[in-house]
């Protein structure tokens, strides 16, 4: 971010706008509607700025720029269009410490006026930070589709509020709480369709509700953020993300997705540490309870979906057992991500009938699955947490009849953006492994359809068998 968003408060400051033709108009109307005490200079101007001196909204000087009109100004705008007298106002308000803006020269300016949506006391302010004011324009008109009209009118409606909930809801979070509601609900949605008195009224029978009609209780949502890339999000998952007052997340949440939690809500990361070891599952568990207890809103973020190769479920049955409000928000799980990410179906009228999710790791070593239904051809396997037994995993498919060439890909760090996809087959998999170095979060697709993997239609890899050195593998072509 090269800019930090503000919004200036000019209520009756001095703010100096030299300048008084076409590129100036817009500006001063803008300062005018924020009821900015508006100095003009310019020797001469278009017919609005006569009108604005005669109806007494701005003091014009009818001269040139001085050096000494900067003085005592908050905020300084050139104007003019002219280079010299633009420099030489930047010039002056620069020495003198004053932010300054020039009209289409972010050179010479220290601020930046951004493209506005009106809807006060809302006010929207969209920048590209200068390179592209065509394209500010088009986002402003469409936020202004998305925002209902009388969206100003709700902020007030609130606003007007905000003293009576401060003194029935002490606590910060009851107040957020129930300000959430009051939003998402059909209070709001009644000021927004101009039926102002009933929304008044359900408002105030809402404040003087007992507060012991609050719930006690907090809430748990187990939330799936997917393989890894945030737009991967849904949109439950999203608003449970901003709604959520603690985040207790693991290692495989991709970066980006915290940048998508409420800033102020407090975040617990219980996956592997240097240390290598992560919170123990029955911590994590206490956890979720002890804070849905204490009236707070928790979301247990996990990679992928919750409910898949995610413990998900040992969660929700410990939190339902403790009488614990809960809720399941799904999140695209690897295999799906990291298919359509390499251009791979996982399943395919010619290719596939049938897909397995697998993990690779049983709770003592080896997972507890049927080979040899796991071996059928047309069958796709996609083997969550395989990597480090990929060699034991092939050779057990292979030993129950499944075909030596059936293709396979790794697809390692699926939807990201250092995602790789590496192609071979059942026999060299383990090989490919050791050279390509794969590293976690990866997994494997093995079948027909990995052949269709997007890196198989750009470069064929084709290695003889496992006796290929892995020197010999050229590593470019081993990972795309
Ligand atoms: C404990 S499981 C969690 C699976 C998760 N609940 C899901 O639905 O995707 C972790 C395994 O998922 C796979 N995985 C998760 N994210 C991945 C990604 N972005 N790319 C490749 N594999 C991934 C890896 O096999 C990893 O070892």
């Amino acid at each position: 971010m090269d800019n930090l968003p503000l919004f200036f408060r000019l209520r009756a400051r001095p703010v100096l706008l030299v300048g008084a033709g076409e590129p100036a108009v817009a500006k001063a109307r803008l300062l005018l509607a924020a009821d900015a005490d508006l100095r003009v200079v310019a020797p001469r101007g278009l017919d609005a700025f006569d009108e604005w001196s005669q109806e007494g909204a701005v003091d014009w000087a009818r001269r040139a720029f001085e050096a000494d009109d900067v003085t005592g100004m908050t905020l300084v705008i050139g104007a003019t269009g002219d280079h010299d007298v633009d420099a030489a106002v930047a010039a002056a308000a620069r020495a003198a410490a004053i932010p300054v803006n020039i009209v289409d020269r972010p050179e010479l300016s220290s601020f930046i006026v951004p493209s506005i949506v009106d809807r006060s006391p809302v006010t929207i302010g969209i920048s590209t930070n200068g390179t592209s004011p065509v394209l500010a324009r088009r986002l402003r008109e469409q936020i202004e589709t998305l925002l209902p009209a009388n969206l100003g009118r709700l902020a007030r409606f609130l606003d007007s509020f905000r003293s009576a909930v401060k003194a029935k809801f002490d606590s910060f979070d009851a107040r957020r709480r129930l300000w959430e509601e009051i939003v998402d609900g059909p209070i709001a949605r009644d000021v927004l369709a101009g039926r102002e008195t009933d929304a008044r009224e359900a408002m105030l029978s809402r404040i003087n509700r007992r507060r012991s009609d609050e719930p006690a209780n907090g809430h748990v949502d187990i939330v799936g953020a997917g393989p890894g890339d945030p737009e991967l999000l849904t949109i439950k998952a999203l608003r449970a993300l901003q709604d959520a007052d603690l985040v207790v997340y693991d290692r495989l949440i991709g970066e980006g997705i915290l940048d998508l939690v409420r800033r102020d809500a407090e975040r617990i990361y219980v996956g592997k540490a240097r240390s290598n070891h992560s919170v123990p599952q029955d911590q994590i568990n206490a956890l979720l309870v002890t804070h849905a207890r204490a009236g707070r809103r928790v979301v247990r973020l996990k990679g992928g979906d919750p409910f898949i190769f995610g413990r998900g479920g040992e969660e929700l049955e410990r939190l339902r057992a403790a009488g614990i409000s809960t809720a399941v928000i799904p999140g695209i799980t690897a295999a799906t991500g990291c298919a359509a990410s390499a251009g791979l179906p996982l399943t395919h009228r010619d290719h596939a009938s049938a897909v397995t999710f697998v993990t690779g790791h049983g709770v003592d070593g080896d997972p507890d699955v049927d080979w040899a239904s796991l071996a059928r051809p047309r069958h796709t396997l996609v083997v969550y947490m395989g990597v480090s037994r990929a060699g034991h995993l092939a050779a057990q498919l292979i030993g129950h009849g499944r075909a030596r060439e059936t293709p396979i890909a790794i697809i390692e760090n699926g939807t990201r953006a250092d995602e790789r996809v590496i192609v071979g087959t059942l026999e060299t998999v383990s090989s490919l492994v050791q050279t390509a170095k794969v590293g976690a979060p990866a997994l494997i697709v093995i079948g027909e359809v990995a052949a269709l993997a997007d890196a198989a239609r750009d470069l064929a890899l084709n290695i003889a068998g496992p006796a290929t050195a892995p020197s010999q593998l050229p590593a470019a072509a081993s990972a795309l």
